[in-house]
């Protein structure tokens, strides 16, 4: 079976069996989008509203800015896969909290598991916290962490990043998440 039919299978299990509290205000799961056989994936933390009412990931401002970025790496939408580690919006965009990220950690474990990138970009704290929570975003952001977990039978690259939203109108965190970017294609291609 491809991996895009494997995710489909996965999607509709968890729409109807995920027991994160989140779906009851929630208007729907926004599921994880793009191309299902990229090296590369992008984690955020949760949808907002636009993302909330449409079903689609970064689809709000942080969205827009996230598309110029990956543009500056000569990178389209189409190319990544882009999802969350909470697939329901938080009421009023609240943090999610540790029970909501739990209840839907199987899923991105899985999600993870059919795609099997070479990278793992995490948008943000909330992201990275779920497999490095003794790190700092502060300190941590645009170093690249190798790491075997008991989950996954290979060792995976990630890179954490600011979020965003965070970095859209911080002018600081934004010249830092444009230049953590360019790591992105070092990453990928080593010799470029
Ligand atoms: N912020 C996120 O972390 N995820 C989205 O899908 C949208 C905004």
């Amino acid at each position: 079976m491809d991996k895009q039919k494997k995710l489909e299978e996965l999607n509709n299990y968890w729409q109807e069996n995920c027991q994160c509290e989140l779906r009851k205000t929630a208007t729907r799961a926004v599921l994880g989008q793009g191309n299902a056989s990229s090296e590369i994936v992008f984690i955020g933390e949760a949808p907002g509203k636009k993302e909330d009412e449409e079903g689609v990931p970064f689809v709000g401002s942080a969205g827009k800015f996230l598309s110029e970025l990956l543009d500056s790496i000569k990178l389209k939408r189409e190319d990544i896969y882009i999802t969350n580690i909470v697939k329901y919006r938080p009421p009023g965009n609240r943090d999610p909290e540790p029970k909501e990220k739990e209840d839907c950690n199987e899923w991105l474990i899985n999600e993870l598991k059919i795609i099997s990138p070479k990278l793992i970009v995490f948008l943000g704290r909330h992201a990275m916290s779920r497999f490095f929570p003794e790190l700092k975003i502060s300190e941590a952001h645009g170093k690249l962490i190798i790491k075997k977990f008991p989950e996954f039978e290979e060792k995976l690259h990630f890179l954490p990043l600011y979020h965003p939203a965070a970095a859209l109108y911080n002018g600081g965190m934004r010249e830092t998440l444009i230049k953590d970017f360019k790591k992105i294609s070092k990453v990928l291609s080593p010799t470029s």
